[in-house]
């Protein structure tokens, strides 16, 4: 049995639990971060591209933002597309802000440098990972690593192991709520070494389903449609994937889509889901741990990057200022931002995707929205708000 003692024990390796370990070494805070894979499959898990700018405010607070502000693409808006035509969502004119396209995987590639570089410790490959204590004084990790038992004791655990985890699992079923819907449909997408189509966002609702071409760079383009839940991604084939995303923009557009083959391709489920509270006692939950959105906000990445800079700031101010505040407001201020999030994400999912009972009356009531969006400033502006993000 190996024993060992750290003040946090971060549990995941995804996005919230690295940022995580990154803003409590600024602060001199000790954390270990124990992943159930290897760092290789973690960064294979192609995911989120579009940053807010408190995200990158906290990757730079983190000291991690520099290749993120140097090969992130600024964007100014998004475009909508429906009834064949697309109409442009100004983020500068209407909240003076912009988001940044730069991919998960390279988020978490620069925080898993950065951790390497410094020393910090991450077990990967870390077989069955338990957590207890934390209803007490003596919160501990343990589990299996190449055969022998680890023990980690620690102050507090941070659960940022992700919708199908440990963390969130382990709590008494009495003292936590839960709160889910499950949409009839997934995203299929493609990720393919082609220029982006336009150089900003398509959002595309069209009688055949939801498009969106998205891109990680001026030569990567990450592109996705509205699938089947029955779907599988390796019955789909590059030509038939590129056919049905064609079908679904506006005819100038697909004629300007570049294809080429897929470098990665799967289907997404979509869910909205959301745990209350976050904290239970030393076990605070972050990320997908403790809630879902369906991806078309692009709030799933910002919303584990938001929760963690709460958490690393009452960590900060237990550790340091001997103030228990933050941590005692963690829950709420984050479940403030989840729902707030958890609204317009499924809002805009509703907005553009053909839901199977929807008809004939419902296409229209979505046509009759989306005309009204895009006249309407008042409208537009609390589109772009809400997609831009809120600051910290
Ligand atoms: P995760 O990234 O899930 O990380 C959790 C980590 O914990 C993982 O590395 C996991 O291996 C590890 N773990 C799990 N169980 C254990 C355990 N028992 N012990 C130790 N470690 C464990 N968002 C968008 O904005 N746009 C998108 O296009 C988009 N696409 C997505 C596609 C998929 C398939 C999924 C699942 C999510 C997608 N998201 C998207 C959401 C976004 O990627 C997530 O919100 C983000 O990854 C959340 O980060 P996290 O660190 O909280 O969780
Ligand atoms: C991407 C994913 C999203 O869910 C989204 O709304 C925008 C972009 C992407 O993977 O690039």
């Amino acid at each position: 049995m190996v024993h060992r003692r750290t003040q946090v024990a971060i549990i995941g390796a995804g996005p919230a639990g690295l940022l995580l370990g990154a803003l409590l070494a600024r602060h001199g805070i000790d954390a270990v971060i124990v992943e159930q894979r290897s760092a290789e499959y973690v960064l294979s898990r192609i995911r989120a591209g579009v940053l807010e700018q408190t995200t990158v405010d906290l990757l730079r607070e983190a000291g991690v933002a520099d290749r993120c502000l140097k090969e992130g693409l600024t964007h100014e808006g998004i475009e909508l597309s429906f009834d064949g035509a697309l109409h442009r969502i100004d983020f500068r004119a209407l909240t003076d802000k912009h988001v940044t396209v730069y991919g998960q995987t390279e988020v978490t590639h620069d925080l898993m440098q950065s951790r390497a570089s410094s020393n910090l410790m991450t077990d990967y490959e870390a077989e069955s990972v338990e957590v207890s204590g934390f209803d007490c004084e003596r919160p501990a990790v343990r589990y299996l690593k190449g055969g022998v038992s680890h023990e980690l004791a620690c102050d507090f655990i941070a659960g940022c192991d992700g919708y199908h985890g440990i963390c969130r699992a382990s709590v008494p079923t009495d003292a936590i709520s839960t709160y889910e819907k499950v949409y009839p449909f997934g995203w299929l997408g493609v990720l393919a070494d082609v220029p982006p189509v336009r150089h900003e966002l398509i959002y595309a609702n069209h009688d055949r389903g939801f498009a969106l071409c998205s891109q990680r760079s001026r030569t990567r383009s990450r592109y996705y449609v509205q699938c089947s839940l029955d779907d599988q991604a390796d019955q789909w084939s590059d030509e038939a994937f590129w056919d049905e995303l064609r079908r679904r923009l506006p005819a100038e557009i697909a004629e300007a889509v570049t294809t080429g083959p897929s470098i990665e391709k799967s289907i997404a489920p979509l869910r909205s889901f959301v745990a209350e509270p976050m904290r239970f006692g030393r076990l605070f939950l972050a990320g997908d741990a403790a809630h879902i959105v369906p991806p078309t906000g692009a709030k799933g990445l910002n919303l584990a990057a938001t929760d963690v800079g709460y958490l690393a700031r009452g960590l900060a101010e237990h550790y340091l200022e001997r103030s228990s505040s933050g941590l005692d407001h963690y829950s709420t201020r984050c479940l403030s931002r989840v729902w707030k999030a958890e609204r317009f994400s499924w809002w805009f999912t509703s907005l553009m995707h053909r839901f199977p009972d929807a008809g004939a009356f419902g296409s229209r009531l979505q046509q009759a929205e989306l005309a009204y969006l895009v006249g309407s400033r008042s409208a537009s502006s609390a589109l772009a708000e809400n997609y831009v993000g809120l600051p910290l």
